[in-house]
């Protein structure tokens, strides 16, 4: 293999085979391929494009770079979610404890805050205790006895795509179809999946800003998923308000356990089982009604237990992390929100110390927002439109503009 020749190659626009991808993809992960060369070629791909083919060859060679998990004979079926990331978006907390009341498992493997969005392991690690770095047999063991894990890419799985993500982070070529497909969809088949859901988000608050680009993306992923075998179903959702009445990381496990409990906001329980019914071979009723009799949340407590988490700290999660300044946002008119704008309430988040600006930053686990009023519903002058969890006055100072340009009463 010629390194500099698959570059031309693709810089020309022509249509790479499926043993240069894989020589190439198989030497980076060596350590083979210079991270320069490597950038270029990432560069060439955004600009040129890859057809199905390239596509679906990219993403088995970046599977094949690691381990694929590997299940018992007769182990139940395995099923997933993906979400392309939104703000406000805890969807998998609920959704797989909730999936693992049916007779399926749930290998669920996660990722951290991405840009805005936010992160489920960011989440999980808010619980005192819980441990999202579990090696395989431990994973496994937990998948036998309890039918769900929570945990975070090992160094075994996918590290080509580990190794290809930093450097797309920062030579701009994070934002190509072909890349992101194969990013998100290695992983999700090194899982050895039965069934996938994808929650493809669209609006101001996602990665892709308009319907058109999440349904060409959503093609995509499905297109490779079942080129590999997986049962794919899909789901395209907005993201222009963030979901449900909490933004940052302890105040949305406190939103989920809320959920799991029979209650929360109706906008994240609907997306729940819009989403679980299309892996689950259970009814929307049966899956409501594990919701509601606490057969999903017995079931979360579970495995919050097994990945080391304290379960007692669940109900005073909030509590357990209050930021010390907590000041409402009022609403200067009387009428409906019109307004609640998920980016400028991600990017506000972020600075609020919620989310990453530099990759190695720590996140604050307290703070964020609560009691988001949501498009649509009236609200009185004076009355908060949601409350601010800062460090500090001047951190909730600095944050206000922002959040005030991004909501609207009329
Ligand atoms: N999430 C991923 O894992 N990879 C991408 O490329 C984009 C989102």
């Amino acid at each position: 293999m010629h390194v500099p020749s698959l570059i031309e190659k693709k810089r020309d626009g022509a249509e790479l085979s499926a043993d240069e991808i894989g020589s190439l993809i198989a030497a980076f992960t060596r350590g083979e391929v210079a991270d320069y060369q490597m950038s270029a070629w990432a560069m060439a791909v955004f600009f040129r494009g890859m057809t199905p083919q390239e596509t679906q060859h990219l993403t088995t060679s970046m599977m094949r770079s690691g381990r694929v998990l590997q299940y018992p004979a007769g182990s139940p079926s395995k099923v997933d979610k993906h979400s392309t990331g939104g703000v406000g978006d805890k969807v998998s907390l609920v959704l797989a404890p909730l999936l693992a009341c049916d007779d399926v498992w749930v290998p669920m493997i996660s990722g951290r805050g991405l840009g805005i969005t936010g992160g489920t392991l960011d989440k999980l690690e808010s619980i005192p205790g819980f441990n999202v770095s579990l090696d395989e047999q431990r994973a496994m063991q937990q998948l036998e006895r309890i039918g769900v894990f929570m945990i975070g890419q090992t160094a075994d799985i996918c590290p080509a795509d580990k190794k290809l993500y930093a450097l797309r982070d920062v030579t701009g070529t994070v934002p190509s179809q072909a890349l992101i497909v194969a990013s998100i969809m290695s992983k999700k088949l090194a899982e050895n999946l039965d069934r996938l859901v994808l929650d493809v988000k669209f609006g101001r608050g996602a990665f892709m800003k308009t319907r058109a680009e999440a349904e060409q993306l959503a093609h995509s992923m499905t297109e490779v998923g079942e080129l590999m075998g997986v049962g794919m179903s899909c789901l395209l959702s907005a993201m222009d308000e963030p979901l449900g009445r909490t933004v940052g990381n302890a105040l949305e496990v406190a939103e989920c356990v809320e959920i799991l409990q029979g209650g929360g906001p109706e906008d994240l329980i609907t997306l729940i089982l819009d989403l679980a019914v299309k892996v689950s071979s259970a009814s929307r009723d049966g899956l409501a009604a594990w919701l509601a009799d606490g057969s999903a949340w017995r079931k979360f407590v579970q495995m919050v237990e097994a990945q080391g988490g304290v379960a007692a700290s669940l109900e005073q999660l909030a509590a357990f992390h209050r930021a010390p300044c907590v000041q409402p946002v009022l609403a200067e008119s009387s009428g409906t929100v019109a307004k609640m704008d998920a980016e400028a309430i991600g990017r506000a988040s972020v600075l609020l110390g919620g989310g990453r600006q530099k990759a190695d930053d720590v996140v604050d686990f307290a703070v964020g927002f609560s009691q988001l009023k949501k498009v649509g519903e009236p609200v009185d002058a004076g009355e908060p439109l949601m409350m601010v969890h800062a460090r500090s006055d001047a951190a909730f100072e600095a944050v206000l503009p922002l959040l005030r340009s991004g909501m609207e009463v009329h």
